[in-house]
């Protein structure tokens, strides 16, 4: 199957032809599959946000190429056009984009762009906001007089509303409550069981993505240093360290409790660890 998204040989330099160039991204090679969803994660500066800012052609390869859908996005102005539509885009702290007069309005403003009939318009900006969660009688207000969580809802509704192929979400949950994390990803979660689409999401949280992704991409110092199942990945918690990353803290704790002779699994979500305790209760474990 053609891979939604794939990233061949890819190198972005920032501040070229300069005494202080940077590889940002290097020599990058990837291929998302369609329908999972990939976890991207890495030490902060290590391109996370260069990396998945080509996968629509806003930022343009100094060296290597980006197909969406089979298609090198800058073959021409119409395959990057495509792209734009295929691949939506939601980036760091999206409510600061907010601008239109009402929420309805903003979550519009991409399917208006893509110059659909007014009640195609009218159907996706509903869709979008039921899955996103953003409630009906938001959807009149200012953006503005909405909480802070309601705007990152009301901002990734507009990603939504152009019902892409792929959703690349640039660290959705940051600055959330714990609670308000959880809900925004078993959001993601639904939204992907919904629609089927491909999901890549960003994220400095390693328990985030656990709970969410198929697979993690581990970028360090601009080169993907792994790639796997959350179980493949995490179970190299030495290598994490070493870069930057910690594993999740309920992955620690059952660690140490496996250490003392506890027969626990390793787990990576607060999920697989209650689970894991249920199991030991029933007399799943040698206690
Ligand atoms: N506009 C820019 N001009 C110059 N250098 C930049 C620019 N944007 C990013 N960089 C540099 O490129 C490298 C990668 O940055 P990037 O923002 O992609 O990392 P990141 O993994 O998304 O980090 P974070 O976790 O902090 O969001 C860093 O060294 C950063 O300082
Ligand atoms: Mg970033």
């Amino acid at each position: 199957m053609t891979p939604a998204v794939e990233v061949r040989n890819l190198t972005h330099y920032y501040l070229k032809g300069t005494e202080n160039q940077v590889a940002a991204i290097n020599k990058i090679n990837l291929c998302v599959e369609k329908g999972e969803t990939l976890g991207i994660i890495g030490h902060t500066g290590s391109g996370k946000s260069t990396l998945i800012a080509h996968f629509n052609g806003l930022l343009k390869p100094d060296e290597g190429e980006v197909l969406v859908d089979g298609k090198n996005i800058f073959e021409s102005k119409e395959t990057l056009r495509q792209s734009r539509f295929k691949v939506g885009l939601c980036f760091q702290y999206p409510e600061y984009q907010l601008f239109e007069e009402t929420v309805f309005r903003d979550i519009a403003f991409g399917p208006k762009n893509m110059k659909l009939p007014q009640d195609e318009i009218e159907r996706r900006v509903l869709t979008a906001a039921g899955m996103a969660g953003v409630k009906k009688e938001n959807l009149n207000k200012s953006p503005f007089d909405l909480s802070g969580g309601e705007k990152r809802r009301a901002a990734i509704a507009g990603v939504m509303s152009m019902e892409p192929q792929v959703l690349v979400l640039d660290e959705p949950a940051a600055g959330l409550d714990p609670a308000g994390r959880r809900e925004l990803i078993n959001m993601i979660k639904n939204y992907r069981t919904a629609t089927g689409c491909t999901v890549i999401i960003v994220s400095h949280s390693m328990e985030d993505i656990a709970s969410v992704a198929d697979r993690v991409c581990v970028l360090n110092k601009a080169e993907i240093a792994m790639l796997g199942t959350p179980k493949e990945v995490y179970s190299r918690d030495e290598e994490l360290r070493e870069m930057g990353l910690n594993v999740p803290e309920i992955t620690k704790i059952f660690l140490t409790l496996r250490k003392r002779g506890l027969d626990v699994p390793e787990v990576f979500t607060v999920d697989e660890a209650l689970a894991a305790f249920r199991n030991l209760t029933k007399g799943g474990g040698n206690q």
